[in-house]
């Protein structure tokens, strides 16, 4: 295997390679094949990027029908057949049938560049600069949004301060503490030394910070927060959006609607770079071009975002998401949990973690991952010291897959105990 050339020229910033020290060559559904004709099976998903499978038959299809008639592929924010016909889908199937009235803003592919319109926007409609995000959140690399993230690995390469963010204690860190009486209290009290936020940023699963799942009647109050306070919410659902915490978007379970939500990784449908800022129309003062990019209008993505809701609906993605979910937390703790004491699961939907650090070994996770890709399982982890193995597998995979990667899973975390 000629792994050579990535590491000789490639950056020395290459992560996900480091864990899985082989060469792809092919993916289909919920499995890799390396160059050596070995399967592995997928519990990554590109980090929540192909939740309807790789390479979907039904999604390939219209792209290469796409490809083959000459469809235009480069249009930057011009009007478009695929955009139009996307905009109509998501409208009348996602937002419509919820209730929701949001405008879609175009942004540039990735999720942090969705994390930055909404921290411009936010800033902007209120005239304030300070943001309240969550401890332990993740928002991206840029350096709004990774004013916002956490994880001082990740800060740590900023070079530059990172500011006008408020970091308040997620609420599992403190459970004697009422985070939402302690947000009030900062921006009430003549002597918290905080400015009141434009904007609150939250996610309902915080999936980088560990599989740590937020409480309805917590979201419930964030909501009523920035209701009193004229503070905008913004619910960045890049990973947990897309049915993955069972529901298409990650905060149905609480029966709010935040003021902006973001999205990439699966709107995408089929792997395809794309992100989506939604918006209360009433918030959508932006000035034409204010929030620009070269490649905000990809058009392969735009057919495969809407192929992939077709397909979401047309299989019941939601359902199939829940029902594989409790074949998952079922296994794990019949199998797994009883293997030692300190094990903890968190998770919800086809989003679990499998907690170490009762362990106090910073490295066993790791070793476990570790152990799950020399027994063919590909898995990342997450959290604290990386010390949480998250299941992340596509959302469409077999029963049949679904038990063999964990079966390796359990397998793995024998060897390494
Ligand atoms: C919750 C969340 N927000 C934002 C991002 C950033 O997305 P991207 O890597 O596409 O910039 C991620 C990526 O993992 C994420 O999980």
């Amino acid at each position: 295997m000629n792994t050579k050339p990535f590491e000789q020229y490639e950056s020395e910033v290459r992560s996900y390679c480091r864990h899985f020290p082989t060469v792809f060559v092919k993916a289909k559904g919920a499995e890799f094949t390396d160059e050596n004709g070995e399967k592995y099976v997928d519990f990554f998903c590109g980090a929540g990027a192909v939740n309807y499978g790789h390479n979907n038959d039904y999604i390939k299809s219209k792209l290469i029908d796409y490809l083959s008639a000459d469809g235009i592929l480069h249009a930057l924010d011009m009007y478009t057949v695929p955009k139009r016909e996307f905009i109509e889908t998501f409208e009348n199937k996602i937002l419509k049938p919820r209730g929701y009235d949001y405008k879609i803003q175009f942004c540039g592919p990735t999720g942090t560049n969705a994390n930055e319109a909404a921290l411009k926007l936010a800033r902007k409609v209120t005239g304030r600069q300070n943001v309240f995000a969550m401890m332990g959140a993740f928002h991206g690399m840029t350096l709004g949004s990774l004013a916002l993230t956490t994880d001082m690995s990740s800060r740590a390469g900023a070079g530059v301060p990172l500011h006008d963010v408020t970091h308040i204690p997620a609420p599992y860190m403190f459970p004697e503490l009422d985070t939402i009486a302690y947000m009030e209290r900062l921006i009430t009290d003549d002597h918290s030394g905080i400015e009141k936020p434009a904007a609150l940023f939250i996610e309902t699963i915080q999936a980088e910070g560990g599989i740590m799942v937020m409480s309805e009647d917590w979201l419930r109050r964030c909501r009523e927060f920035c209701d009193k306070y004229g503070i905008v919410l913004v619910c960045d659902d890049i990973q947990v959006g897309c049915c993955r915490s069972g529901e298409f978007f990650s905060f149905e379970r609480a029966g709010i609607k935040p003021d902006i939500v973001t999205m990439s990784k699966s709107i995408g449908g089929y792997g395809m770079p794309m992100a989506i800022a939604l918006i209360d129309p009433k918030l959508d003062i932006w000035k034409p071009g204010e929030h620009n990019g070269t490649f905000r209008g990809n058009q392969l993505s735009f057919v495969a975002a809407k192929a992939g809701l077709e397909y979401m609906l047309e299989h019941n993605v939601e359902a199939e998401t829940k029902r594989k979910g409790e074949i998952v937390k079922g296994y794990i703790e019949k199998e797994i949990l009883t293997l030692d004491s300190r094990l903890e699961l968190r998770g919800r939907g086809l989003i679990w973690g499998i907690d170490f650090e009762a362990f106090g070994d910073d490295e066993l996770s790791e070793r476990v991952i570790d152990a799950c890709f020399k027994n063919k399982l590909v898995i990342e982890g997450a959290g604290r010291k990386n010390s949480v193995v998250k299941l992340m597998p596509p959302l469409v995979i077999e029963d049949e897959l679904l038990l063999k990667g964990l079966e390796i899973l359990k397998k793995s975390i024998v060897e390494c105990l």
